[in-house]
């Protein structure tokens, strides 16, 4: 129970890694606001976690919604000691084929999503007075290019910045802000990643999930799971110490 009392929010956490890391959380005696764009989706999974969980319909790209969310959640949670940053979105199209509509849609929840849920939480545990942690999920595409991947890469390149500014801006109020940098983790994301490069490399559906896992230094791909240790010792005080950190958490793929 080393987040006994605790109290989270999470972004995005409808399904996939979220949602793993609410369940986690929960084991470890936290109670914790589920917060996603998709109501119905969020109702169900905060019903399906029990008594400890709250779904907030939340869309990080609007300024009062994010209001609302934060507001809502901690009125209900009574507080807020943890946030993570973990609501993102995907594409992929060679260079010469990008649309601004991507890009717009992709920083909007990517980037400035994290920023400004950043800028929420670190209000409200200022104000309270008891420090924080902030956790930002980044990815290992944050950390180097790819040829199909532009968009999604430098918005990850982003939130890894963001996560470096944030985290020395904000240790002086005792809140720690640090990153985790996934590989590539299966689930529902990873069937939409699959899909593009079926698409723009030819492949056939399943093909590409199939290669990268066996690429994968560990020797398969990750899964939601396999990031929960990282997220939960980041919330904990033993992280007390860490600030502005990103850690890879993915089998040795962005290393190899
Ligand atoms: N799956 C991977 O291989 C992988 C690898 C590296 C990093 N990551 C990162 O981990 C995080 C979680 O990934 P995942 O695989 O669980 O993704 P996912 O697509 O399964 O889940 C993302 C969730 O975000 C929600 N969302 C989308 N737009 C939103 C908005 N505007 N406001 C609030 N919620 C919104 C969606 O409804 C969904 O529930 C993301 O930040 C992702 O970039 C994932």
């Amino acid at each position: 129970m080393r987040l006994a009392g605790k109290t989270a929010l999470i972004t995005g956490s409808a399904r996939g890694i979220g949602l793993e890391f609410a369940r986690a959380y929960i084991a470890e005696g936290a109670k914790v606001a589920l917060a996603d764009i998709n109501a119905d989706a969020v109702a169900k999974a905060a019903e399906a976690l029990g008594p400890q969980a709250i779904g907030v319909v939340l869309d990080v790209t609007q300024q009062v919604s994010i209001d609302a969310g934060f507001a809502e959640a901690i009125a209900r949670l009574g507080g807020l000691d943890i946030l993570v940053n973990n609501a993102a979105l995907f594409s992929a199209a060679p260079i010469a084929e990008i649309s601004r509509a991507d890009y717009e849609r992709l920083f909007a929840v990517n980037v400035s999503g994290t920023l400004f849920c950043m800028q929420a939480a670190a209000r409200h545990m200022i104000a309270a007075g008891k420090g924080g942690k902030i956790i930002n999920m980044a990815s290992q595409a944050g950390r180097r290019g790819e040829g199909l991947v532009a968009i999604y890469c430098a918005t990850k390149a982003a939130v890894i910045s963001l996560t470096q500014s944030a985290g020395l801006g904000l240790i002086a109020h005792n809140i720690n802000v640090n990153a985790i940098a996934p590989g590539v983790v299966d689930g529902e994301h990873w069937d939409g990643v699959d899909a593009f490069f079926a698409k723009y490399e030819n492949k056939q559906p399943g093909q590409k999930k199939r290669e990268v896992g066996a690429a994968v230094p560990y020797g398969r791909m990750g899964t939601a799971a396999d990031l929960t240790g990282m997220a939960v010792f980041l919330a904990t005080p033993e992280a007390d110490y860490i600030v502005a950190q990103c850690f890879g958490v993915d089998g040795g793929n962005w290393m190899a």
